[in-house]
Parts: C-alpha cells; structure tokens; sequence
C-alpha cells in the first residue's frame, strides 16, 4: 500500500541555453514545484499528496511537464498560476484539468 494518494512529478531538467530540445527548467519548473509544495501544505495535504522534482519525462517541447499519479495524468505547458487549479480541481476533487492536459502519448 502506497504511502500518499497521490505523487505529483514536475520535470525540473535543465539544459544548456543553446540545446534544441530546450528544458523545463528554463520554463519555470522550479518555480511550479515550489507552488505545488507550498499549495500543499497550505490545505493540509502534506501527508497525503507529495510532489517531487524529476528528471525529463521525455515531452520537452509542451513543458513544463508534469504528471500526476497514480492516474498518469500527464500535464503541459504549466505555469505558476495553474498550479492551485490542478490542487484543488484534480487532487482534492478527484477532476482533472482538461485544459492542460496532454493529449493521450499513446497514440502518437
Ligand atoms: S526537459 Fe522536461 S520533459 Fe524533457
């Protein structure tokens, strides 16, 4: 039995300024997590929902990537300012945000 309900990955890989492939640390995913951490712990849920920095979840180009488990929501193109949406929308009403979500990476 897992320990928490739910793990939030954000990638915080970081590459050189002039990789093609680009990062999500240079789109603010440090700042994301800090958001998920500290909207976490503001409602309480600390013991329940743990977010965790990661290394490239392999879809650079629609970061910042995050991936929510053990759904396997997959996240892109997050931004500070989505981050209380995805808490209280998906983690504490069990509703994920469709507006962010990345299409389905099995069928592509
Ligand atoms: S660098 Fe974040 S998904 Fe690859």
């Amino acid at each position: 039995m897992s320990r928490f309900e739910h793990h939030i990955f954000v990638c915080t890989n970081l590459r050189p300024e002039d990789n093609p492939k680009g990062c999500c640390s240079r789109k603010g995913s440090e700042e994301v997590l800090s958001r998920f951490k500290a909207g976490l712990a503001s409602r309480g849920l600390k013991g329940k929902v743990r977010a965790n920095s990661s290394g490239c979840l392999d879809a650079c180009a629609t970061g910042v990537s995050v991936v929510v488990y053990p759904e396997a929501v997959w996240y892109a193109h997050v931004k500070t300012e989505d981050v209380d949406e995805i808490i209280d929308e998906h983690l504490v009403h069990g509703r994920p945000v469709e507006r962010l979500r990345l299409p389905d990476r099995t069928s592509s």
